[in-house]
């Protein structure tokens, strides 16, 4: 049987991970969160006091550590390194830079390559990431692009660590989205960009419950429902 596939890519905040999920719920989809396991090498590399852009030191550590997804019941994703359910501690945002600075290495992709694609084989999927519809599902049934304004999206990941206890100001999440936004476009590996044929998505002012209607607006057309 060939499952279907929706491939969400933006840069961060866009709102990417909280629309994938409303939409995977929706329809019936698992949501799956590329971004997670990269956090999750960030976050080792971070354990051991590996330097991110110690590319010999990242690349040997790969093949020493387990990485597993798992979906709960509540059909949430959770990560798992070495047995450890680190799904809270890779949101830190020092892992945050630990992720983009990791991600940028074509070992540590090529490395979650089949990971990504085999969940896409065994299941009807929503894969939210940097390079999904160019690069892991080229094939994907449907591509959107998602984007907004920095401020807008630096607002939005503010709230989300707010609310997580996790203490920061504005002026450091701007700040932090700037870099990574220009770590993960400008990387010569697998770097942001979307795909010819993605649907462009722009969520600049617009209330979660408007893009999510405009989304599935989109998925409706696309799969003629
Ligand atoms: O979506 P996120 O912010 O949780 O992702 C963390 C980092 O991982 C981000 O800086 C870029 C990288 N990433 C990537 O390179 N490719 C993906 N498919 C997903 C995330």
């Amino acid at each position: 049987m060939n499952y279907k596939s929706i491939a969400i890519d933006g840069p961060s905040g866009a709102g990417k991970s909280t629309l994938a999920k409303l939409l995977a719920s929706e329809l019936g989809y698992l949501y799956v969160d590329t971004g997670a396991i990269y956090r999750t090498v960030g976050l080792c590399a971070f354990r051991r006091g590996i330097a991110p852009e110690d590319r010999a030191g990242v690349v040997a550590m790969l093949g020493t550590f387990s990485l597993d997804l798992k979906h709960g019941e509540d059909g949430l994703q959770h990560m798992y390194l070495d047995g450890e359910d680190v799904s809270e501690d890779i949101r830190r945002p020092e892992i945050s830079m630990y992720a983009s600075a990791v991600s940028a290495l074509p070992e540590v992709r090529e490395f979650l390559m089949e990971m990504q694609r085999g969940l896409a084989r065994r299941q009807n999927v929503i894969m939210d990431g940097r390079d999904i519809g160019t690069v892991v599902l080229p094939d994907a049934d449907l591509k959107l692009f998602l984007t907004a304004s920095a401020e807008d999206r630096a607002q939005r990941r503010y709230a989300e660590l707010r609310e997580k206890g996790i203490a920061t100001d504005f002026e450091t999440v701007l700040a932090d989205m700037a870099t990574r936004d220009k770590n993960d476009a400008s990387r010569a590996a697998a770097p942001l960009r979307q795909a010819e044929d993605a649907v462009l998505v722009d969520t600049t002012g617009n209330t979660l419950e408007e893009s999510f209607q405009m989304l599935l607006k989109t998925v409706k057309e696309r799969f003629g429902e």
